[in-house]
């Protein structure tokens, strides 16, 4: 296979040769008579690929949490039917004018800081609370993109409330997935005859493709907290990827499922007779997601969809999940016959999601009414300010490209109140005064937003979105995509629809499946069911430890210069296990062999160093970051009590061999250790979150 891991071999151990005792945790040195490095001890050449891993342990039903920016939800299939996916059932609420299948992700604490409510429940109870009481509630919504946007992520993170009290995230999430967790659990158990162990049940939690190790860790964590698993049986969670499971479940489209975009010939944003084609799509689309929202199960195919069938071998696609949050992309190719997916290029994206236009709204009214009035108004009026985004949200919803009349946005009474008491004159006047000609003021108390003024509150995201798709379009591993999926709650809007065609319709196919929304749900699921699907990944980062070579003038710079017993050495040089966008299918592993430095030692900590570029030589060159650490303990497998005399073959302690295994092809990367001499397993872990 052309594209397996290839690891660089400048620092292959020579067999047989002295080899010293020490990890090298980043600058700790340690001599050795290898003319390469001293640690590790013995890296693999190249990745071996195993079999394919299989389900370890019997579960018979497998439930994915889709935790969304803007909204969350949960669907399942038991294992002896697993084309049979069960959405979760609604619970309470909803929203006028606005069809959701997913529940707000808003969550609501008790001022003692218990759970109180999560969803449209959390909600409405924050809304109808008195303004007094409101300020010790902990209210929390949109949550999600905190942890996207954090770049030292830990476990000790604060989220603020709407009311401006702070609490560990990692407590907020793990309050939701409660949640879910007793929900989901009470709905499967409706669902089967058989009594349901907690050991049955596969976890799946969604999250962006974008997001580095420590949010993959942090939900991780948060789904112990919430008691989804414990720490003991991490294989019964599985972190999937948005845009990926959206693929998965991709595979499995037929026709009748999906809209075609290019299915008309489009000029101009017109249909070739002048009409306009999206009116009538989006009618279509419409009554489709009407239909598909009174049923709570889906059937997949068992193969692949018969969408694929007018596919050519090698023919690649991108899905683009255009979620509330964040837009995520990934580029695959179904390899045939098995039909499993093998990704093209590193998943990547933005923060250019729905609540964009939100921002815009709020931005606008800045404007009109003053950024000071805004924020004391959000927080003295919280009940009118979640009123005014209600009407917003189901506003935008209609917004249309082809719509030519005006789109009314009904402020609340308070807010017209507020607005007169705090600055001596009317809304009215002040929407006069701030000159925006595209918006006019209703004698019926509303806002009228003319389309120019709708366009515009969307075209700076869109346009990242576009701009974004365009740029991976022109990569050499992307050029010549046939399909590109359009999936995620923002895929439904016939502005982004339009915007995608015009741009990009010209290059592929554009697809939206009926229910957009619910497609990285179903994806999960699928997901859950066999893992092993998506066979290759494309690497986010490089990734590495820092190790010495032997110190050669003139190649290496003095100021890396190290003497240890009387060798020269030098220092803080990367050890690459794997490069970005390198390819590495599941299964294939990084070895690499560490030793204790001292006698009894308990703990082996290696520094794991990552960058954006492949382009880099030492753990100091700009752009390489510290992101997290290997443990390997050593007392646990008896591992360092071995060292002490102990050793049958008479050489001392420093030869013993902590053979450590590293998985990059998954979605959270893997480690695993073993004791050489003893052949026992060593407990080992990989932790980005502490640093
Ligand atoms: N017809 C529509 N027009 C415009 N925006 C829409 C439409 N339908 C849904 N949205 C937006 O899509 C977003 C919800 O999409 P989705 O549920 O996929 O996001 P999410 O999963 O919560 O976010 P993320 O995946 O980024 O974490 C909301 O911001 C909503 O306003
Ligand atoms: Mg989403």
């Amino acid at each position: 296979m052309a594209d397996v891991l290839q690891l660089s071999t400048n620092s292959l151990q020579v067999p047989g040769e002295d080899r010293s005792a020490s990890t090298s945790p980043s600058g700790s040195p340690s001599p050795s008579r290898n003319e390469c490095s001293i640690t590790p001890l013995t890296p693999s050449p190249s990745p071996r690929t195993e079999l394919r891993p299989r389900v370890a342990r019997p579960f018979s039903v497998v439930v994915a949490i889709d935790f969304g920016t803007t909204s969350s939800g949960y669907a399942f299939s038991f294992t002896e039917d697993p084309e049979t996916i069960h959405m979760m059932r609604r619970w309470e609420g909803g929203d006028p004018g606005v069809a959701n299948q997913k529940s707000p992700t808003c969550l609501l604490l008790t001022p003692d800081l218990r759970f109180h409510s999560f969803g449209f429940a959390a909600r409405d109870c924050y809304h109808d609370l008195d303004p007094e009481e409101a300020r010790h509630w902990l209210y929390f919504d949109k949550f999600k993109m905190k942890i996207h946007s954090t770049s030292d992520l830990t476990m000790e993170t604060e989220l603020e409330s709407v009311s401006g009290r702070r609490v560990r995230a990692i407590e907020v999430f793990a309050h939701a997935l409660r949640f879910f967790r007793e929900h989901a659990l009470k709905e499967v158990k409706d669902q089967s005859s058989s009594v349901l162990e907690s050991n049955e049940v596969r976890w799946v939690i969604t999250v962006p493709a974008v997001w580095r190790q420590p949010a993959k860790q942090f939900m991780r964590e948060a789904a112990y907290l919430a008691g989804l698993v414990t720490p003991d049986s991490p294989e019964q969670l599985l972190i999937a990827l948005e845009p990926e499971a959206a693929s998965i479940y991709c595979r499995k489209l037929r026709l009748h499922q999906v809209i075609d975009l290019s299915q008309r010939p489009v000029t101009n944003g017109l249909d070739v007779d002048g009409s306009r084609p999206f009116d009538s799509s989006f009618r279509q689309a419409r009554e489709q997601l009407r239909r598909s929202r009174h049923s709570r199960t889906f059937l997949v195919e068992s193969g692949t969809g018969e969408l694929w069938s007018e596919m050519q071998t090698g023919d690649r696609y991108i899905v683009a999940d255009c979620g509330g949050g964040t837009v995520d992309l990934t580029v695959h190719q179904i390899e045939q016959p098995q039909g499993t997916l093998k990704e093209l290029y590193k998943a990547s994206g933005g923060p250019y999601g729905a609540v964009g236009v939100d921002l815009a709204f709020e931005a606008m009214l800045c404007q009109i009414f003053g950024a000071d009035f805004i924020e004391n108004f959000k927080a003295k009026r919280p009940a009118a300010w979640v009123d005014l985004t209600i009407a917003f949200e189901a506003r935008k919803r209609t917004a249309a490209p082809g719509r030519a009349n005006s789109l009314n946005i009904l402020l609340p009474f308070s807010f017209i109140d507020f607005y007169k008491r705090h600055r001596g004159q009317s809304v009215e006047t002040a929407l006069r005064k701030s000159n925006m000609n595209f918006i006019k003021w209703s004698s019926q108390g509303m806002l009228r937003f003319s389309a120019e003024a709708m366009n515009e509150l969307f075209q700076p995201t869109i346009n990242n979105i576009i701009r974004h798709i365009e740029n991976l379009m022109q990569k050499e591993e992307v050029k010549g995509v046939r399909f590109l999926f359009l999936v995620g709650g923002f895929a439904e809007s016939p502005m982004l629809q339009r915007a995608a065609q015009n741009a990009l319709g010209r290059n592929c196919r554009i697809i939206i499946p009926h229910d957009v929304g619910l497609t990285i749900l179903k994806g999960a699921v699928l997901f859950g069911l066999d893992p092993t699907v998506v066979r290759v990944r494309r690497c986010p980062l490089t990734y590495g430890v820092g190790v010495l070579n032997r110190f050669v003038e003139g190649r290496h710079p003095r100021d890396k210069l190290l003497l240890k017993d009387g060798r020269e050495w030098c220092t803080d040089i990367l050890d690459r296990f794997v490069s970005v966008d390198q390819s590495v299918a599941l299964g294939e592993v990084v070895r690499r062999s560490y030793t204790p430095a001292r006698i009894g030692q308990r703990k082996i900590i290696i520094n794991i160093y990552c960058c954006d570029t492949d382009d880099i030589t030492y753990i100091t060159d700009p752009g390489v970051r510290k992101c997290g650490a290997i443990t390997l303990d050593l007392l646990e497998s008896g591992a360092a009590a071995a060292n002490v005399g102990e050793n049958d073959k008479g050489s001392t302690f420093e030869r013993r061999e902590i053979r450590t295994t590293m998985q990059f092809g998954d979605t959270e990367i893997k480690v695993t250790a073993v004791d050489v001499a003893t052949g026992r397993l060593v407990r080992a872990s990989i932790d980005f979150l502490s640093n």
